[in-house]
């Protein structure tokens, strides 16, 4: 019932999606005022337009080239641009008539720097306000009650999908124009635990010399792989059987020293060292592919990567649907030196409660070809219909990993 209810809704999320993402493209409705071409810049390289074309029912509020100069004086970071101009995406319709009959003449519109979560309290919400003269007054809520942009001109409007305006500046918010976090101040079990990987995060917590491993390679490169939550507490058991050296070998063993997104796992298949990795303990594993399924493998088990919890240069955290065992750790067999070993995978005898169903790799569909690149690069000659193509044979391979991964 369970996995029906889920699968209804990501037929749901994924059809919509699928839905919206024909509705508008702000890289081309921008791309017809030059005015603009710093701002709509900005807005592909932060990734903001394809969060807005994912949309519907919102306002982008457009900066002049000019306005733009006055955000990049000071020279902020990429994700810091990032902050301040998802501040300038309302997630509500305003055309031009609505903005000039706001009820009580006064409003807050939540914008998607607060849906990203990294605003605090009201920061993340602007204020609109019909001012006298007939002009509307806009102000970061967290800038002390100023409303020192003012409307300027409708730029395109397409109800009730998206509302392109022009403001005479950049809306200023402290908190959106503090620095990001670079990689180092990034709280990695802050983030684990938020997206069902508490469990995994509060052993890392308990354990400082790893927690540590993990901090300090944050800035040079770092990729985690997470249980969830269910697949630790299953396993919580054996874990909690491990010594203390060998309980942060297991949890190092746990992450690689450098940035992998997952199109490049998705184009490596290999062997990877980890963190615990360290002369003659290996302490490895095998990235292998099948579609556009990454699943991770050691002697022990296979582990399948289901969501994407970080992903930002220099790190990346992933969930995976078990626990990844390594080696070294966890016997395949009972012999426990690391003598000949036992015929790998299902000709081992099955250790005690480790009932584990046959490999279910075969069963992967081979014909999970993305063929959906050759159509992807001829969008542009063919107004977006093979694009709109590519995108559905996209959304179907997503679905039958959808389908998979349930
Ligand atoms: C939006 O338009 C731009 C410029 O025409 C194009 O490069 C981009 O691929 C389009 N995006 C989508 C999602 O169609
Ligand atoms: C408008 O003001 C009235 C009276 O102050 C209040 O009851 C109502 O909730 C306000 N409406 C909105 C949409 O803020
Ligand atoms: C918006 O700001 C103005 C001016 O500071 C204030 O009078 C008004 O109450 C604010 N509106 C809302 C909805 O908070
Ligand atoms: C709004 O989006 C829907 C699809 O989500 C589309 O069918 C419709 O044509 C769009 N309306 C406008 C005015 O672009
Ligand atoms: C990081 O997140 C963890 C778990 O949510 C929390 O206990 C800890 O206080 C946070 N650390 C910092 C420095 O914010
Ligand atoms: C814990 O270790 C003991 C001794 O090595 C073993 O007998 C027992 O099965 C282990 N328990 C689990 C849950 O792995």
């Amino acid at each position: 019932m369970q996995q029906l209810k889920l699968l209804l809704l990501l037929l749901f999320t994924t059809t919509t999606t699928f839905t919206f993402s024909h509705a508008h493209n702000i890289t081309r409705i921008l791309a017809d005022h030059p005015d603009f071409s710093t701002f709509n810049h900005y807005l592909t390289a932060t990734h903001l337009a394809d969060e807005i074309n994912r949309r519907t029912t919102i306002t982008v509020c457009a900066l002049s080239n000019a306005a733009m100069s006055d955000i990049l004086a000071s020279h902020p970071s990429i994700n810091t641009i990032k902050n301040v101009l998802s501040l300038h995406v309302l997630l509500d319709y305003f055309g031009a008539k609505k903005l000039h009959q706001i009820t009580n003449g006064t409003a807050l519109a939540a914008t998607m720097f607060q849906a990203t979560g990294s605003a605090p309290g009201s920061a993340g919400f602007v204020n609109i306000t019909d001012l006298k003269g007939g002009k509307v007054g806009f102000g970061a809520e967290d800038n002390g009650g100023n409303l020192d942009a003012v409307f300027v001109k409708s730029v395109a409007e397409k109800p009730y999908n998206i509302s392109v305006i022009q403001i005479s500046k950049a809306l200023t918010s402290d908190v959106a124009m503090a620095p990001a976090p670079g990689p180092s101040e990034v709280n990695l079990t802050g983030i684990m635990s938020a997206h069902g990987c508490k469990e995994f995060a509060d052993a890392l917590i308990a354990n400082g010399e790893a927690l540590n491993t993990y901090q300090d390679n944050a800035e040079g490169g770092l990729t985690v792989f997470c249980p969830l939550d269910d697949a630790f507490k299953a396993f919580f058991p054996k874990y909690k059987n491990l010594s203390k050296a060998d309980k942060t070998s297991f949890l190092e063993f746990l992450a690689v020293p450098v940035y992998q997104s997952l199109s490049m796992l998705k184009s490596n298949n290999g062997v990877m060292n980890t963190l615990a990795t360290d002369g003659a303990k290996k302490f490895d594993f095998t990235v292998q592919n099948e579609g556009e399924e990454v699943t991770l493998k050691t002697k022990i088990d296979t582990v399948k990567i289901t969501g994407t919890l970080i992903d930002e240069q220099p790190l990346a955290i992933y969930t995976t649907d078990k626990v990844l065992m390594p080696k070294e750790l966890f016997k395949g067999a009972a012999a426990p030196t690391p003598a000949p070993a036992p015929a790998p995978e299902k000709a081992a005898k099955a250790p005690k409660g480790s009932k584990r169903a046959p490999s279910t790799e075969a069963a992967d569909s081979p014909a999970d070809s993305p063929d959906d690149d050759p159509a992807d690069q001829t969008a542009d000659d063919n107004s977006g219909v093979k694009a709109g193509a590519a995108r559905f044979l996209a959304l179907g391979l997503s679905l039958c990993l959808g389908l998979l991964l349930l």
